[in-house]
Protein backbone atom coordinates (compact mmCIF):
# COMPACT_ATOMS: atom_id res chain seq x y z
CA UNK A 1 0.00 0.00 0.00
CA UNK A 2 2.87 2.18 1.02
CA UNK A 3 6.31 2.56 -0.78
CA UNK A 4 9.18 3.23 1.36
CA UNK A 5 9.53 6.62 2.56
CA UNK A 6 12.56 8.62 1.91
CA UNK A 7 13.96 8.89 5.80
CA UNK A 8 17.08 10.76 6.28
CA UNK A 9 19.65 8.83 8.40
CA UNK A 10 20.22 11.69 10.49
CA UNK A 11 16.46 11.31 12.14
CA UNK A 12 17.27 9.27 15.06
CA UNK A 13 15.33 11.20 17.82
CA UNK A 14 11.87 12.86 18.02
CA UNK A 15 13.18 15.91 17.71
CA UNK A 16 14.86 15.43 14.50
CA UNK A 17 11.48 14.69 13.57
CA UNK A 18 10.37 17.98 14.65
CA UNK A 19 12.77 20.00 12.85
CA UNK A 20 12.50 18.20 9.84
CA UNK A 21 8.72 18.07 10.16
CA UNK A 22 8.87 22.41 10.36
CA UNK A 23 10.76 21.87 6.85
CA UNK A 24 7.88 20.16 4.95
CA UNK A 25 4.86 22.09 6.47
CA UNK A 26 3.84 24.97 5.73
CA UNK A 27 3.35 28.33 8.27
CA UNK A 28 -0.10 27.99 8.66
CA UNK A 29 -0.59 24.15 9.42
CA UNK A 30 2.50 24.60 11.81
CA UNK A 31 0.80 27.15 13.60
CA UNK A 32 -1.69 24.77 14.15
CA UNK A 33 0.25 22.07 15.24
CA UNK A 34 3.22 23.38 17.26
CA UNK A 35 0.88 26.40 18.81
CA UNK A 36 -0.49 26.56 22.14
CA UNK A 37 -2.98 28.38 23.90
CA UNK A 38 -2.43 32.58 24.96
CA UNK A 39 1.14 33.11 25.99
CA UNK A 40 2.24 29.32 25.57
CA UNK A 41 3.53 28.83 28.79
CA UNK A 42 2.10 25.55 29.63
CA UNK A 43 3.07 24.38 26.41
CA UNK A 44 6.67 24.90 27.25
CA UNK A 45 6.45 24.08 30.47
CA UNK A 46 4.97 20.51 29.21
CA UNK A 47 8.52 19.49 27.99
CA UNK A 48 10.02 21.64 30.35
CA UNK A 49 9.05 20.12 33.30
CA UNK A 50 10.55 16.73 32.31
CA UNK A 51 13.62 18.07 31.63
CA UNK A 52 13.71 18.99 35.49
CA UNK A 53 12.60 15.70 36.82
CA UNK A 54 16.55 14.03 37.46
CA UNK A 55 16.94 10.35 37.52
CA UNK A 56 18.84 8.25 39.75
CA UNK A 57 20.65 5.14 37.78
CA UNK A 58 21.25 1.95 39.12
CA UNK A 59 24.02 -0.55 38.20
CA UNK A 60 24.78 -4.14 37.33
CA UNK A 61 21.11 -5.44 37.78
CA UNK A 62 20.27 -8.65 36.31
CA UNK A 63 17.86 -7.44 33.31
CA UNK A 64 17.13 -10.83 32.23
CA UNK A 65 13.89 -11.53 31.07
CA UNK A 66 12.87 -7.85 31.01
CA UNK A 67 9.99 -6.55 29.06
CA UNK A 68 7.58 -3.39 28.84
CA UNK A 69 4.11 -5.83 28.73
CA UNK A 70 0.92 -4.22 30.24
CA UNK A 71 -2.81 -5.06 30.34
CA UNK A 72 -5.39 -1.93 29.99
CA UNK A 73 -8.70 -2.19 30.17
CA UNK A 74 -8.01 -5.85 29.23
CA UNK A 75 -6.60 -5.06 26.37
CA UNK A 76 -2.82 -6.36 25.97
CA UNK A 77 -0.30 -3.94 25.21
CA UNK A 78 3.45 -4.90 24.42
CA UNK A 79 4.63 -1.28 25.49
CA UNK A 80 2.89 1.59 27.02
CA UNK A 81 2.69 4.15 24.35
CA UNK A 82 -0.26 5.13 22.29
CA UNK A 83 -1.21 7.39 19.57
CA UNK A 84 -3.06 10.72 21.24
CA UNK A 85 -6.01 11.82 19.32
CA UNK A 86 -5.07 14.53 16.88
CA UNK A 87 -7.74 16.14 14.32
CA UNK A 88 -7.14 16.54 10.63
CA UNK A 89 -4.11 14.16 9.75
CA UNK A 90 -4.95 15.27 6.04
CA UNK A 91 -3.70 18.28 6.35
CA UNK A 92 0.11 16.81 6.65
CA UNK A 93 -0.23 13.75 4.55
CA UNK A 94 -2.90 12.83 1.72
CA UNK A 95 -3.78 9.56 3.73
CA UNK A 96 -3.98 11.52 6.67
CA UNK A 97 -5.28 9.23 9.79
CA UNK A 98 -5.28 5.91 7.48
CA UNK A 99 -1.18 6.04 6.92
CA UNK A 100 -0.81 7.30 10.89
CA UNK A 101 -3.23 3.94 11.64
CA UNK A 102 -0.85 2.40 9.20
CA UNK A 103 2.37 3.03 11.24
CA UNK A 104 0.25 2.22 14.58
CA UNK A 105 -0.43 -1.69 13.32
CA UNK A 106 3.04 -1.71 12.32
CA UNK A 107 4.49 -0.96 15.90
CA UNK A 108 1.23 -2.93 17.19
CA UNK A 109 0.28 0.71 18.97
CA UNK A 110 -3.25 1.86 20.28
CA UNK A 111 -3.88 4.50 18.20
CA UNK A 112 -7.14 7.28 19.42
CA UNK A 113 -8.59 8.29 16.88
CA UNK A 114 -10.23 12.10 17.06
CA UNK A 115 -13.77 12.77 17.18
CA UNK A 116 -12.07 15.41 14.58
CA UNK A 117 -10.33 13.25 12.29
CA UNK A 118 -10.09 13.85 8.54
CA UNK A 119 -11.40 10.25 7.69
CA UNK A 120 -14.02 9.12 8.72
CA UNK A 121 -13.97 6.53 12.12
CA UNK A 122 -15.42 3.18 9.96
CA UNK A 123 -12.97 4.48 6.87
CA UNK A 124 -9.83 4.22 9.63
CA UNK A 125 -11.47 0.98 11.16
CA UNK A 126 -11.82 -0.94 7.79
CA UNK A 127 -8.22 0.08 6.86
CA UNK A 128 -6.43 -1.55 10.09
CA UNK A 129 -4.99 -4.04 12.46
CA UNK A 130 -4.18 -1.40 14.63
CA UNK A 131 -6.61 -1.60 17.98
CA UNK A 132 -8.35 1.78 17.67
CA UNK A 133 -9.92 3.81 20.77
CA UNK A 134 -12.79 6.83 19.88
CA UNK A 135 -12.28 10.11 20.97
CA UNK A 136 -15.53 11.95 21.69
CA UNK A 137 -16.43 15.72 21.60
CA UNK A 138 -19.55 16.01 23.20
CA UNK A 139 -21.42 18.05 20.40
CA UNK A 140 -24.35 20.50 20.85
CA UNK A 141 -26.63 17.95 19.85
CA UNK A 142 -26.93 15.32 21.76
CA UNK A 143 -28.49 12.89 19.63
CA UNK A 144 -25.44 13.10 17.10
CA UNK A 145 -23.28 12.41 19.97
CA UNK A 146 -25.11 9.32 20.96
CA UNK A 147 -25.13 8.38 17.11
CA UNK A 148 -21.04 8.95 17.14
CA UNK A 149 -20.94 6.48 19.92
CA UNK A 150 -23.06 3.81 18.42
CA UNK A 151 -21.22 4.25 15.34
CA UNK A 152 -17.64 3.70 17.22
CA UNK A 153 -18.75 0.95 19.17
CA UNK A 154 -20.08 -0.54 15.95
CA UNK A 155 -16.77 -0.16 14.25
CA UNK A 156 -15.27 -2.28 16.73
CA UNK A 157 -13.48 0.77 18.81
CA UNK A 158 -12.72 -0.80 22.40
CA UNK A 159 -12.66 2.29 24.17
CA UNK A 160 -14.23 6.02 24.40
CA UNK A 161 -12.10 8.84 25.20
CA UNK A 162 -14.46 11.98 26.70
CA UNK A 163 -12.64 15.02 26.30
CA UNK A 164 -13.58 17.49 28.64
CA UNK A 165 -10.82 20.40 28.65
CA UNK A 166 -11.35 21.97 25.40
CA UNK A 167 -15.21 23.91 25.80
CA UNK A 168 -12.94 26.80 24.72
CA UNK A 169 -9.61 28.48 23.80
CA UNK A 170 -7.54 31.32 22.91
CA UNK A 171 -5.44 30.15 20.38
CA UNK A 172 -3.08 33.81 19.43
CA UNK A 173 -0.55 31.82 17.26
CA UNK A 174 -3.25 30.14 14.97
CA UNK A 175 -5.03 33.83 14.47
CA UNK A 176 -1.96 35.51 14.10
CA UNK A 177 -1.12 33.09 11.08
CA UNK A 178 -5.01 33.04 9.86
CA UNK A 179 -4.94 29.30 9.90
CA UNK A 180 -8.31 27.91 8.61
CA UNK A 181 -8.91 24.67 7.26
CA UNK A 182 -8.28 24.38 3.36
CA UNK A 183 -10.53 22.92 1.16
CA UNK A 184 -11.04 19.20 0.46
CA UNK A 185 -10.34 18.89 4.66
CA UNK A 186 -13.02 18.64 7.41
CA UNK A 187 -14.28 16.65 10.32
CA UNK A 188 -15.22 13.70 8.41
CA UNK A 189 -17.12 12.39 11.60
CA UNK A 190 -18.93 15.34 11.86
CA UNK A 191 -20.25 15.84 8.50
CA UNK A 192 -24.25 16.14 9.05
CA UNK A 193 -24.32 17.78 12.38
CA UNK A 194 -26.49 20.76 12.74
CA UNK A 195 -24.56 24.18 12.94
CA UNK A 196 -24.45 25.54 16.22
CA UNK A 197 -27.28 27.56 17.07
CA UNK A 198 -26.23 31.13 16.32
CA UNK A 199 -24.95 33.27 19.47
CA UNK A 200 -28.25 34.82 21.30
CA UNK A 201 -25.36 37.51 22.28
CA UNK A 202 -25.50 41.11 21.61
CA UNK A 203 -22.48 43.35 21.30
CA UNK A 204 -22.13 44.39 24.71
CA UNK A 205 -23.26 40.94 25.84
CA UNK A 206 -20.67 37.94 26.50
CA UNK A 207 -19.76 35.36 23.89
CA UNK A 208 -18.71 32.57 25.97
CA UNK A 209 -21.34 32.38 28.45
CA UNK A 210 -24.24 33.29 26.37
CA UNK A 211 -23.01 31.79 22.79
CA UNK A 212 -20.52 29.04 23.23
CA UNK A 213 -21.09 27.49 26.74
CA UNK A 214 -24.53 27.19 26.42
CA UNK A 215 -24.35 23.42 25.04
CA UNK A 216 -21.11 22.87 26.56
CA UNK A 217 -20.88 19.40 28.28
CA UNK A 218 -21.57 19.24 32.11
CA UNK A 219 -20.62 16.09 34.94
CA UNK A 220 -24.27 15.20 33.85
CA UNK A 221 -23.22 14.43 30.42
CA UNK A 222 -20.55 12.07 31.37
CA UNK A 223 -23.23 9.86 33.85
CA UNK A 224 -25.35 9.97 30.53
CA UNK A 225 -22.27 8.47 28.61
CA UNK A 226 -21.88 6.37 31.12
CA UNK A 227 -25.66 4.76 31.32
CA UNK A 228 -24.82 4.59 27.20
CA UNK A 229 -22.13 2.24 26.67
CA UNK A 230 -20.36 -0.47 28.47
CA UNK A 231 -16.86 0.33 26.58
CA UNK A 232 -14.30 1.16 28.85
CA UNK A 233 -15.06 5.18 29.24
CA UNK A 234 -11.73 7.43 30.11
CA UNK A 235 -12.00 11.60 30.68
CA UNK A 236 -9.36 12.78 29.07
CA UNK A 237 -8.38 16.48 30.20
CA UNK A 238 -8.21 16.00 33.81
CA UNK A 239 -5.90 18.52 35.74
CA UNK A 240 -7.29 18.92 39.46
CA UNK A 241 -7.61 15.99 42.22
CA UNK A 242 -11.03 16.84 42.89
CA UNK A 243 -12.10 16.04 39.51
CA UNK A 244 -10.05 12.95 39.10
CA UNK A 245 -12.10 11.61 42.47
CA UNK A 246 -14.96 12.77 40.56
CA UNK A 247 -14.48 10.60 37.56
CA UNK A 248 -14.01 8.08 39.67
CA UNK A 249 -17.02 8.51 41.62
CA UNK A 250 -19.19 8.76 37.89
CA UNK A 251 -17.84 4.99 37.39
CA UNK A 252 -15.10 6.04 34.54
CA UNK A 253 -12.60 3.20 33.56
CA UNK A 254 -9.85 5.59 33.25
CA UNK A 255 -8.33 8.82 33.39
CA UNK A 256 -5.89 10.96 30.92
CA UNK A 257 -4.27 13.58 32.94
CA UNK A 258 -3.61 16.15 29.87
CA UNK A 259 -3.55 19.83 29.39
CA UNK A 260 -4.53 19.18 25.87
CA UNK A 261 -0.98 19.93 24.55
CA UNK A 262 -0.96 23.38 26.59
CA UNK A 263 -3.86 24.50 24.17
CA UNK A 264 -6.42 24.78 26.80
CA UNK A 265 -6.34 26.32 29.63
CA UNK A 266 -2.69 28.43 29.73
CA UNK A 267 -0.73 28.69 32.79
CA UNK A 268 -2.11 25.15 33.74
CA UNK A 269 1.17 23.48 35.30
CA UNK A 270 2.70 20.67 33.25
CA UNK A 271 0.73 17.40 33.18
CA UNK A 272 4.24 15.69 34.55
CA UNK A 273 3.80 17.93 37.15
CA UNK A 274 -0.28 17.39 38.15
CA UNK A 275 0.31 13.84 38.07
CA UNK A 276 1.20 13.02 41.68
CA UNK A 277 -1.86 15.13 43.17
CA UNK A 278 -4.02 13.19 41.08
CA UNK A 279 -2.14 9.59 41.49
CA UNK A 280 -2.54 9.90 45.41
CA UNK A 281 -6.40 11.48 44.83
CA UNK A 282 -7.41 8.34 42.91
CA UNK A 283 -4.97 6.13 44.74
CA UNK A 284 -5.12 3.41 42.65
CA UNK A 285 -8.96 2.95 41.83
CA UNK A 286 -8.51 3.35 38.33
CA UNK A 287 -5.49 3.82 35.64
CA UNK A 288 -4.28 6.97 34.61
CA UNK A 289 -2.68 7.72 31.50
CA UNK A 290 -0.92 10.90 30.76
CA UNK A 291 0.18 13.27 27.38
CA UNK A 292 1.86 16.45 27.14
CA UNK A 293 5.37 17.08 26.24
CA UNK A 294 6.77 12.83 26.16
CA UNK A 295 9.88 13.34 23.61
CA UNK A 296 11.93 10.93 25.16
CA UNK A 297 12.08 7.54 26.60
CA UNK A 298 12.91 8.76 30.15
CA UNK A 299 9.97 10.81 29.76
CA UNK A 300 7.63 7.76 29.57
CA UNK A 301 9.80 6.46 32.60
CA UNK A 302 9.38 9.55 34.81
CA UNK A 303 5.53 9.30 33.75
CA UNK A 304 5.36 5.55 34.80
CA UNK A 305 7.23 6.47 38.17
CA UNK A 306 4.49 9.13 39.23
CA UNK A 307 2.06 6.96 38.57
CA UNK A 308 0.91 6.47 34.57
CA UNK A 309 0.38 3.22 34.05
CA UNK A 310 1.13 4.55 29.85
CA UNK A 311 1.44 7.67 27.95
CA UNK A 312 0.21 8.93 24.81
CA UNK A 313 2.25 10.84 21.79
CA UNK A 314 0.10 14.12 20.35
CA UNK A 315 2.44 16.17 17.98
CA UNK A 316 5.11 13.73 17.72
CA UNK A 317 2.75 11.30 15.49
CA UNK A 318 2.25 14.29 13.25
CA UNK A 319 5.92 14.89 12.85
CA UNK A 320 6.47 11.43 11.75
CA UNK A 321 3.18 11.79 9.21
CA UNK A 322 4.91 14.61 7.83
CA UNK A 323 8.17 13.39 7.33
CA UNK A 324 7.60 10.14 6.48
CA UNK A 325 4.00 9.10 6.37
CA UNK A 326 2.91 5.71 8.36
CA UNK A 327 6.84 4.76 8.10
CA UNK A 328 7.42 8.11 9.91
CA UNK A 329 4.73 7.18 12.25
CA UNK A 330 6.11 4.11 13.21
CA UNK A 331 9.41 5.12 13.45
CA UNK A 332 8.37 7.56 16.21
CA UNK A 333 7.34 4.79 18.47
CA UNK A 334 10.05 2.35 17.71
CA UNK A 335 12.82 5.21 18.77
CA UNK A 336 10.66 5.65 21.89
CA UNK A 337 10.12 2.15 23.17
CA UNK A 338 13.69 1.46 22.36
CA UNK A 339 14.43 4.62 24.65
CA UNK A 340 12.28 3.55 27.16
CA UNK A 341 13.61 -0.08 27.37
CA UNK A 342 17.24 1.31 27.67
CA UNK A 343 16.11 3.77 30.46
CA UNK A 344 14.41 0.75 32.23
CA UNK A 345 17.88 -0.96 31.86
CA UNK A 346 19.95 2.27 33.62
CA UNK A 347 17.48 2.58 36.20
CA UNK A 348 17.66 -1.64 36.58
CA UNK A 349 13.92 -2.23 36.13
CA UNK A 350 12.82 -5.81 34.42
CA UNK A 351 9.29 -5.05 34.18
CA UNK A 352 6.82 -1.72 34.01
CA UNK A 353 5.09 -2.73 37.60
CA UNK A 354 9.56 -2.05 39.24
CA UNK A 355 9.23 1.61 38.25
CA UNK A 356 8.37 3.84 41.31
CA UNK A 357 9.62 6.96 42.32
CA UNK A 358 13.00 5.23 43.27
CA UNK A 359 13.88 5.67 39.61
CA UNK A 360 13.98 9.73 40.49
CA UNK A 361 16.59 11.68 42.11
CA UNK A 362 14.01 13.70 44.39
CA UNK A 363 10.76 12.51 45.17
CA UNK A 364 8.66 15.77 43.34
CA UNK A 365 7.57 18.06 45.71
CA UNK A 366 3.83 17.53 47.01
C1 LIG B 1 -4.73 17.90 19.82
N1 LIG B 1 -5.33 17.25 20.89
C2 LIG B 1 -6.58 16.75 20.74
N2 LIG B 1 -7.20 16.11 21.76
C3 LIG B 1 -8.42 15.59 21.64
O1 LIG B 1 -8.93 15.01 22.58
N3 LIG B 1 -9.08 15.68 20.44
C4 LIG B 1 -8.55 16.30 19.36
O2 LIG B 1 -9.16 16.37 18.31
C5 LIG B 1 -7.28 16.90 19.51
N4 LIG B 1 -6.72 17.57 18.49
C6 LIG B 1 -5.45 18.08 18.62
C7 LIG B 1 -4.88 18.74 17.57
C8 LIG B 1 -3.58 19.21 17.66
C9 LIG B 1 -2.98 19.92 16.51
C10 LIG B 1 -2.82 18.99 18.85
C11 LIG B 1 -1.41 19.45 18.97
C12 LIG B 1 -3.41 18.36 19.91
C13 LIG B 1 -4.58 17.06 22.14
C14 LIG B 1 -3.77 15.76 22.11
O3 LIG B 1 -4.63 14.65 22.21
C15 LIG B 1 -2.79 15.66 23.28
O4 LIG B 1 -3.45 15.92 24.49
C16 LIG B 1 -1.58 16.59 23.18
O5 LIG B 1 -1.20 16.79 21.84
C17 LIG B 1 -0.43 16.00 23.98
O6 LIG B 1 0.67 16.83 23.97
P1 LIG B 1 1.93 16.64 22.98
O7 LIG B 1 2.28 15.16 22.93
O8 LIG B 1 1.51 17.19 21.66
O9 LIG B 1 2.99 17.45 23.64
C1 LIG C 1 -7.43 21.00 18.96
C2 LIG C 1 -8.80 20.40 19.02
C3 LIG C 1 -9.23 19.80 17.77
O1 LIG C 1 -6.68 20.88 19.93
O2 LIG C 1 -8.88 19.49 20.06
O3 LIG C 1 -7.12 21.65 17.94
Amino acid sequence: MYAAPPIPPDIVALSDYEAAARQRMDDKAWAYFAGGSADESTLRANQAAFGDLLLQTRVLAEMQGAETRLTLFGQPMDYPILLAPVAFHRLVHPDGELAAAFGAAAMGATMVVSSQASTTLEAIAASTAAPLWFQLYIQHDRSFTEALLRRAEAAGYRAIVVTVDAPAATRNREQRAGFALPPGIEAANLRGLPPTPPSRAGLAESDVFRGLLDAAPSWKDIAWLRSLTRLPLLLKGIMSPADAQRAVAEGMDGIIVSNHGGRSLDTLPASITALPRIADAVGGRLPLLLDGGIRRGTDVLKALALGAHAVLLGRPQIHGLAVGGPVGVAHVLKILRTELEIAMALTGCTRLDRIDRGVLWDAPPQ
